[in-house]
């Protein structure tokens, strides 16, 4: 029996519990002998390394997070972290790796590759949805229907109060939750990093907007922009001249109930990644796309920076 380990790295997503469970099943079908890495790198430097069972995964489908802990290591981006990381996946004799996580886990992946071999296949898993090379990261579902609860609600209480609210939603330097969270609900304005702005410039509309009738606005602003939520509300009071609140979404979108969607993709995402390392695909990152998954070269998907949709950005 060959031996295969899964660990989890950076921000945690909804759909990595459905990943775990699936890379037990399927792996146990594929006769390997699966292995947790607990809390990401760290626990690959610290030795914390187990065996896993049908019992670590059972009832995990629905809940959001990582039940095998997630970190964002700094021992790891020293090489020798990684050569202690390298001596514990011997003694184990595993020489098969599943990693979920982000941008900054892949680039430390690949660095790790190329000085031990260690032969990967890498989920793309953040709720940014900011990799390069693929189209879907595991847990953006997700925080997409998180979010769409919370701008719901706070909706009720805008329209009973002349206010105007100012929703800021994750996503680092990417402005894709903002983006399709403002396309999908209805909102009047949407800052993101990738698209400059004047607020000066909405001045004007919102204005006559108010005057013709309206009595309250939701604004959805990504986090990066170059101003803060509290100073957008500002404006509002002072440049629009209505009441305004904030609403920092925060740590809330990355947790809950994995959708439908994160979970099918957490099943498949698994089963594809376990079959190209068994096929001798050894460096790579599932991606998905209109036409399903493919595979790409970790150093293509870590190159370059990922660039949002222009047919959705036009809409802006
Ligand atoms: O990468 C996911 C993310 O949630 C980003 O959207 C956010 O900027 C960051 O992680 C927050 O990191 P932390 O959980 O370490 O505060």
């Amino acid at each position: 029996m060959k031996n295969i380990a899964i660990l989890c790295s950076g921000g945690d997503v909804s759909g990595m519990n459905p990943a775990l469970k699936r890379f037990v099943e399927y792996a146990k079908e594929k006769r390997l002998t699966p292995f947790f890495i607990y809390d990401g790198y760290e626990g690959l430097i610290d030795n914390n390394i187990k065996e896993a069972t049908y019992s670590d995964v059972s009832g995990i489908i629905t809940r959001g997070g990582t039940k095998i802990g997630s970190a964002r290591s700094k021992r790891f981006m020293q090489s020798k972290f990684r050569a202690i990381a390298k001596k514990n996946l011997d003694a184990l004799n595993i020489d098969m790796l599943l990693v979920l996580g982000g941008d900054g886990t892949f680039k430390g992946l690949h660095t790790f590759y190329k000085e031990h071999k260690v032969k990967f296949c890498a989920i793309p898993s953040t709720i940014d949805n900011d990799i390069n090379g693929t189209d879907y990261c595991l847990g953006v579902d997700t925080a997409l229907n998180v979010i769409k609860t919370s701008v719901d609600s706070i909706r009720d209480t805008a329209s009973s109060f002349s206010r105007a609210f100012v929703i800021e939603t994750m996503g680092r330097d990417c402005g894709y939750l903002a983006l399709i969270t403002h396309l999908t609900s209805g909102s009047e304005l949407c800052l993101i990093p990738e698209i400059e702005y004047e607020l000066s410039s909405y001045a004007k509309e919102f204005k006559s907007q108010i005057k013709n009738g309206r009595r309250y606005f939701i604004s959805i602003i990504s986090e990066g922009i170059k101003q803060s939520a509290q100073e957008v509300a500002e404006w509002f009071e002072k440049d629009v001249g209505i009441e305004a609140r904030v609403v920092i979404l925060g740590h809330v979108q990355r947790g809950g109930n994995p959708s439908v969607k994160d979970r099918l993709m957490a099943y498949t995402f698994v089963t594809n990644a376990i079959d190209a390392l068994l096929r001798g695909n050894e460096k790579s990152v599932i991606c998905h796309d209109n036409f399903g998954f493919n595979f790409k070269s970790i150093e293509e998907v870590t190159g370059s920076k990922k660039v949002l949709d222009k047919k959705l950005l036009s809409y802006l």
